[in-house]
């Protein structure tokens, strides 16, 4: 499973560079306003920092304005990745550009139906939300595990991009259900490597290694 760290604030995926296990980045339009920069500023820091896809987004919702933008957007780095939303425009932007050998990341993915058109417009990643469908009373994890079954059925090669991560049993489940990617905040990725189990046998060790022979 690749992990990518979901924010705009460059400050964090340095932190998270050092961590040696990041596989790329995704932003979003309100991530990168947190962050009080220009787009452009945050993402060619982004690609200096991490060498892994780095998914930034087109703000146009027409498919010729979309494609402008990608243009614009694929000139900052080799690594970047067009961020589309799931509509008619974006998936038919996904299509174009896939055509030309640009990779895409359709995002806003709440059924398995929007997952199958991302994937016959032949996008490489399809971002469903799980954090904003439970948040709805729907059921995230689930929506993975369709979009699992129906891309291995049909043998899609888009890659499952679980979004809208919000916790590390999220992160778990995704890996559970075969999710390809999970992108989540700097804080759940960190809370991975948390148990409490871990840390007494440490704490144990390192107390019994002071008492020993020297
Ligand atoms: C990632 O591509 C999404 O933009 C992000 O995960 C959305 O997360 P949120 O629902 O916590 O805003």
């Amino acid at each position: 499973m690749q992990i990518f760290v979901d924010t705009g604030l460059v400050e964090e995926i340095r932190e998270a560079a050092k961590l040696g296990i990041i596989d790329g980045v995704t932003t979003n339009p309100s991530l990168i306003a947190k962050s009080g920069r220009s787009l452009k500023d945050v993402i060619e820091e982004i690609c200096s920092i991490i060498d892994g896809p780095i998914s930034a987004e087109v703000i146009a919702i027409e498919k010729e304005a979309m494609l402008l933008e990608a243009a614009e957007l694929s000139k900052i780095h080799d690594n970047i990745v067009i961020k589309l939303p799931l509509t008619e425009d974006g998936i038919a932007a996904c299509k174009v550009l896939s055509a030309q050998g640009v990779k895409t990341n359709v995002t806003l993915c709440f059924s398995s139906n929007q997952a199958i058109l991302a994937a016959k417009a032949g996008a490489t990643y399809i971002s469903p939300f799980i954090g904003r469908l439970d948040d709805n009373g729907h059921d995230g994890m689930a929506l993975i595990e369709e979009i699992r079954a129906v891309y291995d059925i049909y043998g899609y090669q888009t890659q499952v991009l679980a979004a809208s991560v919000r916790h590390a049993t999220h992160i778990r489940d995704c890996g559970l259900v075969g999710a390809d990617v999970i992108t989540a905040p700097l804080k759940a990725i960190k809370l991975m490597y948390k148990h409490p189990l871990t840390e007494n046998g440490l704490k144990a060790f390192l107390s019994d290694y002071a008492k020993s022979a020297k």
